[in-house]
């Protein structure tokens, strides 16, 4: 017995997404690398300053 199913996953779906947590992208609400140019950190780094 085979299984098989019409189901096809969107393109969209597959696609990976990130939001922007800088506030520099010029591409919001996502994420365009912009924060590596502006030096955005977070999380420990961020906090330790
Ligand atoms: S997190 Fe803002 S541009 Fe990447």
């Amino acid at each position: 017995m085979s299984l098989t199913t019409d189901f096809t996953p969107r393109a969209s779906w597959a696609r990976r997404v990130t939001l922007c947590r800088c506030g520099a992208s010029k591409n919001k609400p996502f994420c365009d690398g912009e924060h590596a140019a502006i030096g955005f950190q977070a999380g420990p780094a961020a906090a330790a300053k």
